[in-house]
């Protein structure tokens, strides 16, 4: 064990883009944060930007061996206070294409559960307090017609952890559960040519980071994408049906 003192932060996908951002935040503000990507050599340098407050742990989602890797992480870090999920993928796939949406179901789905599940349940034991935050999507409000397993994904993990909210409300636990849902954010994820209010990785770093320190359960980054969740929630499906 490394430390003792600091809050400790877990983020699963810190390799780039949000989750990179929001461990440079925590870290600068004297967290402990543990930053876990397949990118060997993106954990490092990101370790070297702040070797006495980063480790790392190098493992894919998808793989076989999460608890594993898990537990390594609590050898590392000492503990757990913080756990965020960043870790995602979002594949165009206009011809539906069947791999595609094997990987989108694996990671977004099968990956992001065992995770959540695990730091709910690490949570639960060690005195029912912590926090556990998830990045979904506004695209978690309705189906789309470019990427139908993202969208999907993106709803499972928004009504889960609406699940969990909801499970830590009724046995009166501590644990702090907040979804994250982005419109455009500009990383390497969102590249294309139909974007729109696209954000900055900074912009959007701080906005999470405020939220999560707010202790929401639902925050919209940047905060105008409410109105587009607003509009995709009661958009009669004639309408919505010719544009999503
Ligand atoms: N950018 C947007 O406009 C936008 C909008 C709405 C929601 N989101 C969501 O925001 C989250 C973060 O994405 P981002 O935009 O910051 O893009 P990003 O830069 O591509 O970050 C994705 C992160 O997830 C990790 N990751 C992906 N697959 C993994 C796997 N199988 N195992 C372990 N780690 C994995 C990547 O690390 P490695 O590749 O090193 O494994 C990387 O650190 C995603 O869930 C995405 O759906 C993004």
């Amino acid at each position: 064990m490394l430390f003792m003192k600091s809050q400790k932060v877990v983020i699963i996908g810190a390799t780039s883009g949000m989750g990179r951002e929001l461990a440079r935040i925590y870290a600068s503000r004297g967290s402990i944060v543990a930053a876990t990507g397949r990118r060997q050599d993106l954990l490092y340098s990101l370790r070297m930007e702040f070797p006495n407050r980063i480790v790392t742990e190098c493992f894919d989602v998808t793989g076989n061996s999460n608890i594993g890797h898990l537990e390594s992480i609590l050898g590392k870090i000492g503990g757990l206070d913080l756990f965020i999920v960043c870790a995602g993928i979002g594949i165009v796939s206009e011809n539906l294409d069947r791999e595609a949406d094997r990987k989108t179901i694996d990671t977004n789905i099968n990956g992001f559960a065992e995770m959540i599940n695990w730091a709910f349940n690490y949570f639960v034991e060690h005195g029912g307090n912590g926090q556990i935050v998830n990045i979904s999507s506004i695209a978690s409000w309705r189906g789309n017609s470019w990427a139908p397993a993202y969208s999907a994904s993106k709803a499972f993990q928004s009504v889960y952890l609406e699940g969990l909210h909801m499970k830590a409300r009724k046995m009166k636990w501590g644990i702090v559960i907040t979804d994250i849902q982005p419109g455009f954010v500009n990383t390497n994820m969102s590249q294309g040519n139909k974007r729109f209010w696209v954000a900055s990785v900074e912009k959007a770093g701080r906005q999470i980071y405020r939220a999560i320190e707010a202790k929401r359960f639902r925050v919209f980054v940047t905060k105008r994408w409410r109105m587009i969740a607003w509009a995709m929630k009661w958009a009669p499906g004639f309408l919505y049906h010719r544009v999503g």
